[in-house]
């Protein structure tokens, strides 16, 4: 937990200069090329390169995971944000999938019960309003034995840093200014949800860039 804590006084700074030089779509790519240079490129490969079928994809951000698809997926993206989803459009030529973004959020998704057979998100659990509605809805939408595929920061499971988190949450929130927490139990909320889970990678990432180096999980599960 020390060494968390001074590697983000120590390259926190430079990236609050940056976010406030930069626009929120520049921001946010220059992010997700720095931290996939870091380590999370294979993450996110990882996550959906092995994904066929129809796939929805929640908080799609500028599209950071699109070339990650094989060519046998075929995705549909829900990003909320206007100027993000116009930025992930821009990726769409890039990927070998067939993707097409459209407007929406993870908590109310506008799609009939059983219409994909995975759900993907990349750091985007975090985020949302309503971590229990998102998890409800993916279970709405996929067919039964539809993959769910989580790559996401969470709570630490430590005695101590756990509480920690949960404290810091607050300035944390203030920091960021995107609705983003540090301290959710998306493993627990997971399980809790009813989902079967396969596999949970544990990583943790060192990003100058993003200098948060909380615990990230890659979770594999299905309905
Ligand atoms: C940290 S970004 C991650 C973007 C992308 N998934 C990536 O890996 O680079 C979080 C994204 O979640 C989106 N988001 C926030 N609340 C959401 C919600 N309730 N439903 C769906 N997406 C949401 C944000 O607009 C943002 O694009």
């Amino acid at each position: 937990m020390i060494r968390e804590i001074y590697f983000f006084l120590r390259h926190g700074p430079a990236t609050m200069k940056r976010k406030r030089e930069m626009g929120a779509v520049e921001f946010k790519k220059y992010l997700a090329k720095k931290m996939d240079a870091d380590g999370f490129a294979e993450l996110r490969f990882n996550l959906v390169g092995d994904l066929e079928g129809d796939i929805l994809e929640i908080g799609a951000g500028t599209g950071a995971t699109f070339t990650y698809y094989g060519k046998k997926a075929n995705v549909t993206a829900i990003e909320p944000d206007d100027e993000y989803r116009r930025a992930a459009l821009e990726e769409v030529p890039n990927a070998k999938a067939g993707i097409k973004v459209i407007s929406g959020t993870g908590e109310n998704l506008p799609f009939d019960d059983s219409s994909f057979d995975a759900v993907s998100a990349s750091t985007v659990l975090c985020s949302v309003m309503s971590l229990s509605k998102t998890l409800e809805e993916f279970k709405r939408v996929l067919r039964p034995g539809g993959k769910i595929r989580l790559l996401e920061h969470v709570c630490s499971e430590h005695w101590f840093a756990g509480p920690a988190m949960d404290l810091f949450n607050p300035i944390w929130r203030q920091i960021n200014q995107s609705g983003c927490n540090c301290n959710r139990r998306t493993v627990e909320e997971v399980k809790k949800a009813g989902f079967l889970i396969q596999s949970l990678g544990k990583y943790k990432i060192y990003s100058k860039a993003v200098p948060a180096a909380f615990p990230l999980r890659l979770i594999k599960g299905e309905r």
